[in-house]
């Protein structure tokens, strides 16, 4: 192997000292940052990831809400939640786990949240706040990136970075943060013609597809760094990302492991954010 792993687990460890300090320090001054959770619905996946930001938020000593709800619950009804979230004092974050039943619209679900409060970073007012350069809320995957980037002390000045995946919880954010970081940054999709012509040419490699083996070892330039966002199972059933991590840890310079690299750091940046939004406070 040639590529060093950075390693999510240990980074997210650091960063959730951090804010558990942090959250220390805003307690003494008598606000206890709050984070709501709703969902809607029996997704299993789900059902995993509000069970981890809850008990994330415990770990780093935040207050947290959970509401689970059940799937006929009608929009109407997850409108009125989300408003009497955003005027409960109490509450710095508020979070509606996607997907949504399909007869509930989830982009006005999302409009509904208080910009003040959206630390998932979805709302049209934290993407346009990123597109533009000014402060507002980073979505937490492609933030958790860039903080795996600073870990490493990676200067993306003048470097080539390719995303592959256009979706707007990861790709669209994660070119926007790269390019405010000065990299020159090319978006890859299904429609990409030659996907391993623009893979060899970058510095570092971003796949956010949620297909596996969408990056092979012959699509790397050697020494590129190497950033897995996907979350797929393989034939086994284990969980494997986009990113073929035999092959090309063998070619790449650094590279995110799948279980333990970009996964965990998400809901770490999620403690942020809701830290961040309670410090504002
Ligand atoms: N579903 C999958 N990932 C996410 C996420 O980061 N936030 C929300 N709200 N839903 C999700």
């Amino acid at each position: 192997m040639t590529a060093q792993l950075i390693d999510g687990n240990a980074l997210s460890r650091q960063l959730r000292a951090n804010v558990a300090a942090r959250v220390t320090a805003l307690k003494a001054k008598g606000i206890t940052p709050g984070l709501a959770v709703i969902l809607v619905g029996d997704n299993p996946a789900s059902h995993v990831y509000v069970r981890n930001k809850v008990k994330a938020c415990e770990d780093t000593g935040m207050h947290s809400v959970l509401e689970s709800w059940p799937a006929s619950m009608t929009e109407a009804e997850l409108l009125g939640r989300v408003n009497t979230l955003n005027q409960d004092a109490s509450i710095h974050g508020v979070l509606v786990q996607l997907p949504l039943p399909a007869h509930i619209d989830a982009q006005k679900v999302i409009e509904a949240i208080d910009p003040a409060k959206d630390v998932d970073g979805f709302h049209i007012a934290s993407a346009g706040a990123l597109m533009t350069g000014l402060p507002g809320f980073w979505p937490c995957t492609p933030y958790g990136c860039m903080k795996m980037l600073e870990s490493i002390g990676y200067d993306l000045k003048g470097k080539h970075a390719v995303v592959i995946g256009r979706s707007n919880i990861v790709g669209k954010p994660m070119a926007l943060m790269l390019l405010q970081n000065n990299a020159t940054v090319t978006i890859c999709h299904s429609g990409t013609k030659d996907l391993k012509a623009m893979t060899l040419q970058a510095d570092l490699v971003v796949a956010a597809v949620g297909k596996r083996n969408v990056l092979t070892a012959d699509m790397v330039k050697p020494g590129a760094v190497v950033i897995d966002v996907g979350m797929n199972r393989n034939d086994e059933g284990k969980l494997c990302g986009d990113v073929d991590f035999a092959g090309v840890k063998e070619v790449a310079g650094y590279i995110t492991p799948v279980p333990g690299g970009v996964g965990p750091m998400t809901i770490t940046m999620l403690m942020v954010n809701t830290l961040e939004s309670a410090e504002k406070t």
